[in-house]
């Protein structure tokens, strides 16, 4: 009788999730709502893979939220699911691959937070066995897989989001409003830049399909398109300055995958925008962006000039330059409670909520264009035209 009653609620939980992966539905949606207001266990099922660096971040966060139950973890390296499942106290049941964890214990949403390269292949599993998904970057290893993920999702009225969440800023939203409301004047430039010394821990970072543009541009791309809007083409330069490293998981590997990288993007109204990335960055402070005045992205218009103190993906303020008189003054330093890692509680207290959050997947798609592009301007010396576009101005 409970396991019967405990189905019953299972299909309406799962109707309700599918539902809502009808963006714009509205009536639709409002009626969800009230499923939702009038459900008392209305806690979204989650199952995490990849229990490695990342999973520290992300645990707390599921765990914080009333809408999460965290049910399942997987990791191909089982210890690992087993230790964080002890280390978080999450009380969930642990896999050892995804096939097993697709079949066991019931859930809504797997979070992806494995090496990069097989995000695609497990999002798609997870797709085609009816569960949302909320992967680490990239979602997948090129654009083309990427919308395939995509166009899957829309025909199983299932959602799929990628990181990041730096949109999810007070101060993303005000450079947003600034630029807006014309506050810089007419943009004409901007520049991100996110580098460290690199990964120690896991080789897939080097290996192909890694790269410092997936796991630091990524971050600037986001910001700078949310910002500036889509880019229309993409040209760059990436190179391999450090061809040996040494990883806990591997020892001495070759590095197969761009450390080194800058990349222009052409946005609508003669905007050009620049990124540089890599993994030979001494920058042992920027990490402590808190108590640092230094800025990682900065916007220029002929009337204005913004820069965001810390890094997009930790903010600490931003820097605004409005006045020919006065001195730059630093605004927007409340958080918020904004966190990088937020992102897949977000995404499932929206699906719980029936809300749509500010990020958006065709953004990731986007920005996995305009890395693929940036490889193949790069290896051609030529300007590439990207096809994609997304949802924007992000913040309304
Ligand atoms: N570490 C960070 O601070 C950080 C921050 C932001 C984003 N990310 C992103 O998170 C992702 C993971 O990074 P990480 O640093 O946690 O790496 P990691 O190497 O520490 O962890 C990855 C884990 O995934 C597991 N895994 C690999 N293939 C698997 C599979 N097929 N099925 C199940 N488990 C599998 C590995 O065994 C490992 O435990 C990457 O996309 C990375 O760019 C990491």
């Amino acid at each position: 009788m409970e396991n019967k009653n405990e189905t019953t609620k299972e299909i309406s939980r799962q109707q309700f999730l599918q539902y809502t992966a009808m963006a714009g539905a509205a009536v639709l949606l409002s009626s969800l709502e009230s499923w939702a207001l009038t459900t008392p266990d209305k806690k979204l099922k989650v199952a995490v893979i990849g229990c490695g660096s990342v999973s520290n971040r992300y645990l707390p966060q599921l765990l914080s939220s009333s809408m999460i139950e965290v049910v399942s973890l997987c990791d191909i390296k089982p210890e690992r699911a087993v230790a964080q499942n002890e280390q978080y106290k999450v009380n969930a049941k642990t896999y050892p691959h995804i096939d097993a964890m697709l079949k066991g214990v019931p859930f809504d949403m797997m979070v992806t937070l494995t090496d990069m390269q097989v995000h695609g292949e497990l999002n798609k599993k997870a797709l085609l066995a009816g569960k949302h998904v909320w992967s680490e970057k990239p979602m997948a290893n090129t654009y083309a897989e990427g919308k395939a993920l995509l166009d899957l999702a829309r025909s199983k009225k299932l959602r799929i989001w990628g990181a990041p969440a730096v949109v999810n800023s007070p101060q993303f939203a005000f450079m947003s409003k600034t630029i807006q409301e014309g506050k810089l004047g007419r943009v004409a430039s901007a520049h991100g830049q996110y580098g460290h010394t690199g990964p120690t821990w896991s080789a897939f970072f080097y290996e192909k399909g890694g790269g410092s543009m997936p796991d630091l541009g990524v971050y600037n791309m986001a910001t700078l398109t949310g910002l500036l809007g889509p880019a229309r083409s993409v040209m760059a330069m990436t190179s391999i300055v450090n061809p040996e490293r040494t990883v806990d998981d591997k020892g001495k590997i070759k590095v197969e995958a761009e450390d080194n990288a800058h990349i222009l993007l052409e946005h609508d109204k003669g905007v050009i925008s620049h990124v540089m990335c890599g993994f030979n960055y001494f920058d042992p402070h920027g990490h402590e962006a808190g108590s640092q005045s230094l800025h990682s992205i900065q916007i220029y218009g002929d009337y204005g000039n913004m820069r965001l103190i810390g890094y997009d993906w930790e903010t600490n303020g931003v820097m605004l330059d409005t006045s020919w008189t006065e001195p730059a003054k630093l605004v927007c330093t409340e958080k918020g409670g904004y966190e990088w890692q937020e992102g897949a509680r977000v995404v499932g207290e929206s699906l719980v909520n029936g809300t749509e959050p500010r990020i958006n997947v065709e953004h990731a798609l986007h920005v996995l264009e305009i890395i693929e592009a940036a490889r193949k301007s790069s290896a051609t010396g030529m300007k590439i035209k990207l096809k994609s576009k997304f949802p924007w101005p992000m913040v309304k």
